[in-house]
């Protein structure tokens, strides 16, 4: 695409990454965002950063692409790993692994998918690492809308890539452990340099409830962007193996109410 520097242009190219703890809905959300995006014609790449791997479900993905940390022979190629000297490179060639390892999915989305790395002992500096901090970097610095679907430690994103978001979406539902996750995450997030975070309600039954999460995001300095209701339709699109957006809902609604606010307040 031509660098027409517009308001267009810079929409093109949201780098968003979705964080907390597990089970409160970043999947769902950072799914129904990318799919809601690519509908509009955005080039989308979805990340699935998480060890869990299921951003597929949400996209209606059905065939998964190879986790790319599985990829050994190539990863070891790519990095100059297989020599044995356990040198290797730190910025291996990734340009083709969008084209070569992404799948696509409904309205144009591709997937891809990081997996898992066996850090074996304490923070594991590995071939698979490099490779996919590369991997990651290259992604997020290139002209692509980026929706990151995190684990709670974010550990994928180094201080380089941190740097190309624009904004980390932490995830809360109802309850004191999925409040302090939101803080680590928010301290972590700090951390490595990421400009903005903003935070969203999930799963969210009563407004007393809602208000008393406000107040304590509130506490944490992290701004509330929207709140998505409790929703039986996403327990019927996950049973029926459906992405969220091709079932609709309240919930749904809600998150597309959320994608305008993202696009006003931060691109
Ligand atoms: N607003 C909601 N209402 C009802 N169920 C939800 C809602 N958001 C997510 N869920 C369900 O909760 C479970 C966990 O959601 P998921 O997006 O996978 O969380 P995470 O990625 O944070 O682990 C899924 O079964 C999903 O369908
Ligand atoms: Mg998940």
């Amino acid at each position: 695409m031509e660098d027409t520097g517009g308001q267009e242009l810079q929409m093109e190219k949201l780098k968003l990454a979705v964080a907390g703890k597990g089970g409160v809905g970043k999947t769902t959300i950072a799914g129904t965002l990318a799919r809601l995006l690519a509908k509009e014609g955005h080039g989308v790449i979805a990340v699935d950063a998480d060890p869990a791997m299921n951003l597929k479900f949400a996209l209606g993905i059905k065939e998964s692409p190879p986790p790319i940390s599985e990829l050994k022979n190539l990863i070891f190629e790519r990095t100059g790993a297989y020599t044995g000297t356990g040198i290797y490179k730190l910025n291996p060639k990734v340009d083709d692994i969008i084209e070569r390892y992404g799948a696509k999915g409904p309205d144009g989305v591709v997937l891809l998918v990081m997996g898992t790395i066996d850090k074996g002992g304490s923070g594991c500096i590995c071939p698979e690492s490099a490779f996919l901090r590369s991997l990651l970097r290259h992604v997020i610095f290139k002209g692509n809308t980026v929706i990151m679907d995190m684990e709670a430690g974010i550990e994928h994103l180094g201080r380089g890539t941190a740097k190309g978001v624009d904004l980390m979406l932490t995830v809360v539902e109802p309850g004191m452990r999925s409040i302090e996750t939101v803080g680590r995450i928010k301290q972590l997030g700090e951390d490595i340099g990421i400009k903005n975070i903003a935070g969203v309600i999930n799963k969210a039954t009563d407004s007393e409830m809602i208000i008393e999460i406000e107040r304590k995001l509130e506490e944490l300095d992290i701004p509330l962007l929207g709140v998505v209701p409790y929703d039986p339709a996403l327990i019927k699109a996950d049973m029926e193996g459906k992405a969220p957006l091709d079932v609709g809902g309240e919930a749904v609604e809600r998150i597309k109410g959320i994608k305008k606010k993202i696009f006003s307040a931060f691109v």
